[in-house]
């Protein structure tokens, strides 16, 4: 009646932003990520705990705003007749800012519970089920390259290609370790009704999927380069046209991405992309890894830096108890 599972978060290279059903949280566009390796939540689930109602720890600290979406995963993979969980999680990056922290926690909750209640799910059921609780956490039950596509009535998942066969880097600036002030569920759906470029972000969406999906079929770095870093500002630029206007960088983003553009300059391979918060991740080919980092360490404004290959999917934790 208890178990434990690490998920590592994901990064959209094409992004998801908006939902076309709020009830089912189906996602209004497809998405291409890749799921990191260095950055992890481990969740733990204990059914047996012998409590009168769930308990979230994170990082030992007890959380009540986030308990009621995370009791919610549990109702859904396990059902609402379940017995009252202890949820522990820790987690080696800061959370809520902009670094996909939701993805990671709601996959290994996912796997967690399941497996605590003695479930045995394929991992397409599972990340239906992690991807009600956030659309991008059904990504991180996949490695590598992964695209959770927007047609049909459940989501569904495809793996484009594996971590080992494209070894490409990530390297995260962080530039601001608070909680964003507003979160993604809720920002993307004040772009979906105020935005004067909702539609042609819809419209526009598959052009970028596919020249996304033949640059990583091709490993062509620059086009992926180019489709990416075009996803992600078209995405940006939705925000700031929404109303109120969803402005998540700070001065040190825009230092990072003038960085990231004298490093192209000078010929490395690397391109950038931001969440929904003021972190970039530049993503570059492994013996550009260095200079990337350097570059982005000395960037100013910039407090950490974190570097990571591509990781694998969520999983049980060796000797986790069912
Ligand atoms: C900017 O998956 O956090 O990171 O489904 O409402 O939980 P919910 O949204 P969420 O949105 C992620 C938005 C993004 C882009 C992406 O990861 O594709």
């Amino acid at each position: 009646m208890q178990a434990t599972a690490i998920a590592q978060p994901n990064i959209a290279l094409i992004k998801y932003w908006g939902k076309r059903d709020l009830g089912r949280n189906l996602p209004a566009v497809g998405s291409i990520s890749i799921t990191l390796s260095a950055l992890h939540t481990t969740i733990a689930v204990d059914l047996d705990a012998g409590l009168r109602n769930d308990v979230l720890l994170i990082s030992g600290v007890a959380d009540v705003e986030r308990l009621t979406r995370i009791s919610a995963c549990l109702d859904s993979v396990i059902g609402e007749q379940r017995p009252a969980a202890r949820i522990t999680s820790e987690c080696n990056f800061p959370i809520a800012a902009g670094l996909a922290s939701s993805a990671s926690a709601f996959a290994a909750a996912t796997v967690a519970a399941a497996a605590a209640a003695g479930l045995s799910l394929p991992t397409i059921e599972l990340a239906r089920l992690a991807g009600l609780a956030s659309g991008s956490a059904a990504r991180s039950l996949y490695g590598g390259f992964t695209e959770l596509s927007n047609a049909g009535d459940v989501i569904d998942l495809t793996v484009l290609r594996d971590e080992q066969s494209w070894p490409l880097q990530v390297v995260v600036a962080i530039t601001e370790t608070a909680a964003k002030a507003t979160g993604s569920t809720a920002a993307m759906e004040i772009s979906r009704q105020t935005s004067p470029f909702y539609e042609s972000w819809i419209e526009t969406q598959e052009e970028d999927l596919a020249k996304a999906r033949a640059a990583i079929r091709e490993r062509d770095f620059a086009a992926l380069a180019g489709v990416a870093e075009h996803n992600c500002l078209k995405m940006h630029s939705l925000m700031w046209a929404s109303r109120p206007p969803m402005m998540y960088w700070n001065s040190a983003t825009l230092h990072c991405l003038q960085t990231v553009r004298k490093l192209q300059d000078e010929g490395r391979q690397v391109f950038f992309t931001i969440d929904a918060g003021p972190q970039v991740k530049a993503v570059c080919v492994a013996d550009d890894a260095a200079a990337v980092r350097d570059a982005l360490a000395a960037t100013p404004g910039v407090r950490k830096i974190m570097s990571t290959d591509l990781g694998p999917a969520a999983r049980l934790v060796d000797g986790s108890d069912r």
